[in-house]
This record gives structure tokens, C-alpha cells and sequence, in this order.
């Protein structure tokens, strides 16, 4: 009999894209800890294949990727990102060259970040007793549309009369699906509560139809607690009372920012994770952590690869491996407790003592 048919390891196709700057050191640093856990673990296995697709090579060849790289990324089972953007190219060609296009290409149209408060870190929220238990939260955010959507356009552009228009769009199938997808985040979380946030009360026509289907969709799910809150003052509840929420829905935009709140309020955007998820599996989907390129660490060998860890985690969680996402976890938070951190979370150690921490923890709880 041919050796393969003996073999019962699953086999993972993953894409990876390091891209820009930390995102380098990052995805090296995940890669690490991914073969780590499938070499621990058994029954499953990764095989990476590398796209060079960067700012870097851009400046040399002119291109992020090529004409069919949408199509090639489709044939893989996920794909893991790390950042992208260089000071050297205008962060709009870069985004738009790359992570935009994929996200809804790939039908991506939700993006998951979660946030708590690790082992062993403290938030800067201290000063308001924040403990572990006091702030957990998943923000979902709409992926696909609204302020993203890349509508508009300049006019007399090098003049003083020059005009710019940014057009967000908001479709109700767009809301309804995201809506969708946050209560049942919510059901699935023990608190069983969903805070919508919009700013209908300036923005009145896309931010209404936000607010109407929410309430829509809310009556599916009479069981789930619900409230409604605008942005700007979201900011500071998130602040002052990051214990009355849990799972919170928003738009591209607001999620954006409110997420990069969200992770420096746990402690550093270095341990942010998020999930770029096509909930229909039609497409693969990513997984990256939620900060950039970072230029001002670069090359230093002390990124926080924390981040990249935890949306390691979630990718391997959506591929059905849930005892290896929990375990992957639970070394990430057996090694933060034990003080093994990077600068960013006041440790002293660097990116790769963290990662070698990690792949030893992983081989001691299996
Ligand atoms: P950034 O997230 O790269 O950095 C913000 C600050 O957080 C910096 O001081 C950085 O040193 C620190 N930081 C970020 N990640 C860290 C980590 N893992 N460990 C320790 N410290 C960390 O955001 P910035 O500076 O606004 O953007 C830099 C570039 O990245 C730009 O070109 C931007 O467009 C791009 N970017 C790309 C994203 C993506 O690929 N999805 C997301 C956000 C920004
Ligand atoms: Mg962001």
C-alpha cells in the first residue's frame, strides 16, 4: 500500500504573507509557534507557502501582487498575514494594493477582534480597578463596506478649487449579515450582550439604516441583551466602564479605531489578534494581528509577538482544531504570567525569547 494512505494527518494549506516591516518578524515568530503545536499535537499539519508580496518588493518590480494573486490566494485553506505599509509608498497605495483588495475579494466581510487582558499584563486602566475579568470584549466589525468602500473621487485636484469626495455606501444586505454574525457572537459568549455603535444622530441616512436593522435583527434574539450607544461616547465607556460591556458591533471605520482603543486599554497593540472571516467558507479566510508594520521598531528584534500568536490561535479555531487554539492560548498566557514579556507589556525580553517561551510551554502542556 502507498505510505500516504497510512497517513491520517491532516494537512493545512496556508498562505502566508509576512509583508512590511514587523510583520516580518511577526509571521517568522507564528510560523515557529504553528509547527511547534502541529509537531506537539499530532493529527494535523501546516504547510506554508511564502507570497513576497511588500512594499519592499513594489519599489523594485512596481506591483504588490500578481494580476491572478486573488485567485491564487483562493486555493488555500487560510491565509495569515502580517502588515503591510512602508514610509517610502503612500499608505493608501499600500492598503489598497494589498490587505483591501483581499478582505472583499475573498468575501471577508467580517472582521473579529477580541480583547482581554492577559495573564500576568495589567492594564493602563488600573487606576479604575481594571482586572482581567473586567475587560473582555469581542469587537465585530463590518469588513466589506461602508466607509472602506473606496467611492469617490478628486477634481481639480491640483488647484485650490481641488474637491474630494469619500463616499460611504451601507447596503442592508451588508448590515443584516454583520448584524447576524455579531449576535450570535454574542449567544456564544457567556454574557449573552451586544452593544451596537453608530453616530446616527449626525450621520443620517447610512447610520439609521444601522440602527434599524440592528433592532430588526434583535428580535430574532430576544435571549441576547442589547443597547445602543454613539461613538464618541463610546470612547469613554470603554474607559470609565469597560465592565458593562462584551460583544460590541460596529462599522469598518468606528471599529477600527475603537479596536486599537480596545487593545491599548489591555495592555499593547502588540497582542491584538484579528479574523478576516468569509462565515460562508466559500473562500479562504485571515487572519492577522491588528497593528502595522510598526517602521519604528523594525529590524530591532522586539515586536510583540503576542498579537500574532493569538491570531494564530483563532486561524487554527476556525479550521476546527479547538483543543490546539486552546492550548495555543493557554501558552501564551502560561508565559505573559510568568513574566516572559516584551518591552511594550514593561518586560525585557525580545521577540524571539518570547517565541522559543511559547513552542516550550505548547511541548509542555501536551
Ligand atoms: P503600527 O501599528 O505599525 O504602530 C503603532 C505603534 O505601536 C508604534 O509605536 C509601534 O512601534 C507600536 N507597535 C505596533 N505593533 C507592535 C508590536 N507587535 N510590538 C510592539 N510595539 C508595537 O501603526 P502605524 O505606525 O500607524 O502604521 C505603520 C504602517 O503600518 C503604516 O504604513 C500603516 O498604513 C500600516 N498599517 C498596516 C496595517 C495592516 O497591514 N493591516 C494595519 C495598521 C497599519
Ligand atoms: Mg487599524
Amino acid at each position: 500500500m502507498p505510505s500516504h494512505i497510512h497517513s491520517t494527518s491532516r494537512i493545512y494549506n496556508i498562505a502566508s504573507i509576512p509583508g512590511d516591516g514587523i510583520g516580518v518578524d511577526i509571521t517568522e515568530a507564528a510560523v515557529q509557534v504553528l509547527t511547534t503545536l502541529s509537531n506537539t499535537l499530532g493529527g494535523f499539519e501546516f504547510e506554508f507557502k511564502t507570497f513576497d508580496w511588500s512594499s519592499k518588493k513594489y519599489l523594485e518590480r512596481g506591483w504588490y501582487m500578481e494580476d491572478d494573486g486573488l485567485e491564487q490566494l483562493k486555493k488555500y485553506d487560510a491565509i495569515y498575514f502580517g502588515a503591510v505599509g512602508w514610509p517610502d509608498v503612500p499608505d493608501h497605495i499600500s492598503l489598497w494594493s494589498l490587505i483591501l483588495p483581499i478582505r472583499k475579494a475573498l468575501n471577508q466581510y467580517v472582521n473579529v477582534r477580541p480583547t482581554r487582558i492577559l495573564e500576568g499584563t495589567k492594564s493602563p486602566l488600573a487606576a479604575v480597578q481594571a482586572s482581567p475579568s473586567d475587560l473582555n470584549w469581542v469587537i465585530v466589525r463590518e469588513n466589506s463596506e461602508g466607509e472602506y468602500s473606496g467611492q469617490g473621487g478628486t477634481s481639480h485636484e491640483h488647484s485650490e478649487h481641488a474637491i474630494a469626495t469619500e463616499v460611504s455606501i451601507f447596503t442592508q444586505v451588508g448590515i443584516e449579515r454583520i448584524m447576524r454574525f455579531a449576535f450570535e457572537t454574542a449567544k456564544s459568549r457567556p454574557r449573552k450582550k451586544l452593544t451596537m455603535v453608530t453616530k446616527s444622530n449626525a450621520q443620517r441616512h447610512g447610520m439609521v439604516l444601522w440602527d434599524k436593522i440592528f433592532y430588526k435583527v434583535a428580535k430574532e434574539y430576544p435571549d441576547i441583551e442589547i443597547d445602543k450607544m454613539l461613538v464618541d461616547a463610546m470612547t469613554v465607556r470603554m474607559v470609565y466602564n469597560p465592565k458593562s460591556l462584551d460583544t460590541i458591533v460596529a462599522t469598518n471605520l468606528h471599529a477600527d479605531i475603537l479596536s486599537d482603543l480596545a487593545a491599548a486599554l489591555s495592555g499593547s497593540i502588540g497582542i491584538a489578534p484579528s479574523s478576516n472571516l468569509d462565515p460562508t467558507r466559500k473562500n479562504p479566510s485571515m487572519f492577522e494581528p491588528i497593528h502595522g508594520s510598526a517602521p519604528d521598531i523594525a529590524g530591532k528584534g522586539i515586536a510583540n509577538p503576542v498579537g500574532a500568536f493569538w491570531s494564530a490561535a483563532e486561524m487554527v479555531r476556525w479550521l476546527g482544531q479547538e483543543k490546539a487554539a486552546d492550548g495555543l492560548m493557554k501558552a501564551i498566557e502560561n508565559v505573559t504570567a510568568a513574566g516572559v514579556k516584551t518591552r511594550d507589556l514593561g518586560g525585557d525580553k525580545n521577540t524571539v525569547e518570547v517565541t522559543l517561551a511559547v513552542c516550550a510551554e505548547i511541548e509542555k502542556l501536551f
